[in-house]
């Protein structure tokens, strides 16, 4: 038996990747994957992109490029950000593989074993992964409509001292939720002077479905604010494809140095090929033109989803209806279990994600997230329907055993 390390010892094996591989079952309807539907991506464009490359850049796209990534792509996303008002010239932007890896890169600069972390919850499972491979203590603060809980949060920072606090507010993953301008004003406020490290996580800024959730996307760190370190983070994984592996972080340049050397040990440099892809996806203006397609896309597919499931769900369950993103989060009675639904519905010919994967401390279950991106859209009924009727079958099971233990 090999000596694994601790970090393996905290890593726990992930539900998500369990139910992939149910999911891939093609009888299957799944709502679990939180992804982009393969017909959807901008495969005529970058086909053109390529066609129709530069022989030197081509070479460039084969080559190893600098640590902090491809320059014109750094110049390129330097002035999208600008226009979302973000500090770009007072921060440094390091181009990431994938967003994920700027959370873990965040990680091992500043979590120590024990060190307390602030999440969400529910939040991202991918970051929840992070800091508990990097042996955090985890302290989930409950995720309300508008954003954070900040009674909690309040009584948790006097408490404890948290190193960083993870935040996504923008189409929650999972919980489908945006937060109100309230809210990021509050927050901002409440941190100010603590030493704790906002880490904005905006992985799915750009998948609005209205102007009202347009407006509201404005990131904190485009808002005024002081004595706090923000970490910003994005990715092009919902806005070009996950497969370029893409993302990008802007920090404080205290943070950005130690960043950049950590990052060095790990991969020495983002995919060039796939940077001098997305730089040309920017400049040709098709990011544009694609995002336009896409959140009508979504949109769509939302409206599918909030249409069957107030056909089909049971009046216990309730819900927030999605503003933009990929996401629906159901909230089920206290006492329910959705890895039982999940079961009976796995059966049936449905899946989903059950609630507790997303709770750093994998106890809450009775919620499930459903997620409208992947699927085909015609099954869209059809799969809510198949887990309508599994919710309804566990609420009147546990009727039934309540009314044996009555009766008793
Ligand atoms: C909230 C959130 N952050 C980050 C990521 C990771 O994205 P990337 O593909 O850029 O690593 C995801 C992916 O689903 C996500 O949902």
């Amino acid at each position: 038996m090999p000596f694994f390390s601790q970090t393996v010892e905290h890593i726990r094996s992930s539900e998500i990747r369990e139910l992939m591989k149910l999911a891939t079952r093609p009888d299957v309807i799944s709502f679990a994957g939180g992804m982009p539907n393969n017909n959807m991506f901008p495969v005529k464009e970058v086909d053109e992109i390529m066609q129709n490359m530069d022989p030197e850049e081509k070479k460039i796209a084969f080559q190893y490029g600098p640590t902090p990534g491809y320059p014109l792509l750094l110049e390129t996303l330097k002035e999208y950000l600008r226009s979302k008002n973000l500090p770009v010239d007072t921060h440094s932007l390091m181009i990431t593989t994938g967003s994920l890896q700027a959370i873990n890169i965040l990680g091992m600069e500043f979590i120590d074993p024990g060190d307390v972390v602030l999440t969400e919850n529910p939040s991202f499972i991918g970051g929840i992964a992070v800091f508990k491979a990097f042996q955090a203590n985890i302290i989930g603060i409950p995720l309300q409509n508008d954003g954070l809980d900040l009674e909690s949060l309040e009584k948790v920072l006097e408490k404890y001292h948290p190193k960083i606090l993870y935040v996504i507010p923008n189409f929650h993953n999972p919980a489908g939720i945006i937060y109100s301008k309230e809210k990021r004003r509050k927050l901002l406020d409440l941190l100010e002077g603590k030493g704790i490290i906002l880490l904005e996580d905006d992985a799915y800024n750009e998948l609005y479905f209205n102007q009202k959730s347009k407006e509201l996307t404005a990131p904190m760190m485009s808002m005024d604010y002081k004595d706090i370190d923000i970490v910003y983070t994005g990715s092009f994984s919902k806005i070009l494809g996950p497969g370029l592996r893409l993302g990008w972080m802007l920090a404080p340049p205290e943070i950005y140095e130690k960043a950049q050397i950590i990052k060095q040990g790990i991969d020495a440099c983002s995919p060039n090929f796939t940077q001098v892809i997305a730089n040309d996806f920017i400049k040709k203006g098709y990011l544009e033109q694609y995002l336009n397609r896409i959140r009508k896309e979504y949109a769509n597919r939302k409206d599918l989803m909030q249409a069957a499931l107030k056909k089909y769900m049971p009046k216990e369950v309730y819900w927030h209806e999605p503003s933009g993103g990929f996401y629906f989060w159901l909230h089920l009675p206290e006492d329910i279990d959705s890895t039982n639904i999940l079961k009976r519905s796995v059966k049936n010919g449905a899946v989903f994600v059950t609630g507790k994967t997303f709770d750093p401390n994998a106890n809450k279950n009775n919620a499930l997230r459903l997620a409208y991106s992947n699927m085909e859209k015609a099954q869209i009924d059809e799969g809510i329907k198949i887990i309508s009727d599994a919710i309804l079958e566990e609420i009147k099971n546990i009727q039934k055993k309540a009314f044996i233990q009555i009766s008793k």
